[in-house]
């Protein structure tokens, strides 16, 4: 039965010149009515039993204490479940780490990004390294036992020695998980603009490769699971609600663009604001497109978001087993018992992998 949730909070102080997330300025008296309107969403939808909601955004950490318990005591969540809200450095202290956790939020994913002052100033953030720092040392004093740090690599004139430099400070804190991506140009942004332009040029294949493979080395060293290919955590410290989209499992997304997956439809809401406002006045379900799954596709979804978990990999049925097999002798998968798990070479060509699959 569907056990997830994630809430859109399309809210940031400032634009980064990497993101193109949904995201814009907002003041008080917005965040609050948007706050209503997510309410009457969730309203529209049957009360399923959640064991995990995963504020994300946006920047969720700009609603207050208040709001967060005000969407939460509106859902059915179950004992012991896993309540997540993304927290930018510049919009936290410690009372608000504090009620935070007293208002039902028990892990915290703090958007890092870099701890080099410089390249933060190059993304355009607006916390300095030792900001970032302390935003983990508040979540910890505050009590939080179970924090996530997002970081990216692969950035702008970024060598190995600078990237070095920031695994070091990310394990020195010890965080329970962390998210590492590697750069995307996204169209629109200011990055892509300057790349366009020629100010700015993409990291060579191989320094990438590189980066990505001192990532998965320094994380071993410091006792870090690579259970994704993106993401790193200690032992038994998965991201429950994350792994519900890698194993493809059903899960609700509320907000204006957030995505979901429901009765075998996945679905996007829509993605204007005033759009949104419009459809949840109307009563109705603020989507944008919905596409239904067949049993077909279901499959290939499974195969493709389920290699994602590295250490579980997958078990094929009919043709995908000749397809392993072939992806096996390549030495892009390798076997364990019954199932097929990405091998080092795999991990580091996961796209072409997966696009063996569609
Ligand atoms: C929605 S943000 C969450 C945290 C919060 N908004 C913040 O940035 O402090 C999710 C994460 O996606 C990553 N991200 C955003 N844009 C990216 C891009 N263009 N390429 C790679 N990673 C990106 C960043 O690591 C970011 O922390
Ligand atoms: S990276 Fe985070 S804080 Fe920056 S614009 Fe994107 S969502 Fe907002």
């Amino acid at each position: 039965m569907l056990s997830g949730m994630y809430i859109h909070i399309p809210f940031c102080l400032n634009k980064c010149n990497y993101c193109d997330f949904l995201s814009f300025k907002s003041n008080s008296d917005d965040r609050e009515k948007y706050v209503e309107a997510l309410i009457k969403e969730i309203n529209m939808y049957p009360k399923f039993p959640l064991e995990t909601v995963y504020f994300g955004g946006g920047t969720p950490s700009l609603l207050t204490s208040e709001q967060v318990h005000k969407i939460l005591s509106n859902l059915n969540i179950q004992h012991g479940a896993e309540v997540t809200l993304e927290v930018n450095p510049k919009t936290v202290d410690l009372d608000k780490f504090k009620l935070f956790r007293e208002n039902g939020i028990n892990r915290v994913s703090i958007g890092i990004q870099s701890f080099d002052d410089k390249m933060l100033k190059v993304l355009g953030r607006l916390h300095s390294s030792s900001q970032g720092e302390e935003a983990f040392y508040l979540a910890r004093k505050a009590g939080f036992d179970n924090i996530s740090l997002d970081l990216m690599f692969s950035l702008p004139n970024q060598t190995i020695s600078d990237l070095k430099a920031d695994l070091d400070k990310l394990f020195s804190l010890k965080p329970e998980h962390f998210s590492i991506y590697s750069l995307i140009w996204e169209e629109g942004t200011d990055f892509f603009s300057k790349l366009e332009a020629g100010i700015y040029k993409e990291t060579d294949n191989d320094l990438e490769a590189s980066m990505y493979e001192l990532i998965i080395e320094e994380a071993k060293k410091h006792g870090y699971i690579h259970y994704e290919i993106s993401n790193f955590c200690l032992p038994g410290k998965r991201a429950i609600h994350n792994t519900k989209y890698w194993k493809n499992e059903e899960y609700l997304g509320i907000g204006i663009g957030a995505s979901g997956y429901y009765n075998n439809i996945r679905y996007k809401n829509v993605l204007s604001i005033s759009e949104y406002y419009d459809k949840i006045s109307d009563n109705l379900k603020p989507i944008l497109e919905e596409e239904f799954v067949d049993t077909e596709e279901k499959e290939i979804y499974e195969y493709i978001l389920g290699l994602r978990i590295i250490p579980d990999g997958i078990t094929p049925k009919g043709k995908y087993i000749n397809l392993c097999e072939n992806l096996l002798e390549k030495g892009f998968l390798l076997k364990k018992d019954s199932r097929y798990i990405l091998s080092q070479k795999g991990v580091l060509m996961a796209n072409d992998v997966f696009d063996k699959f569609i």
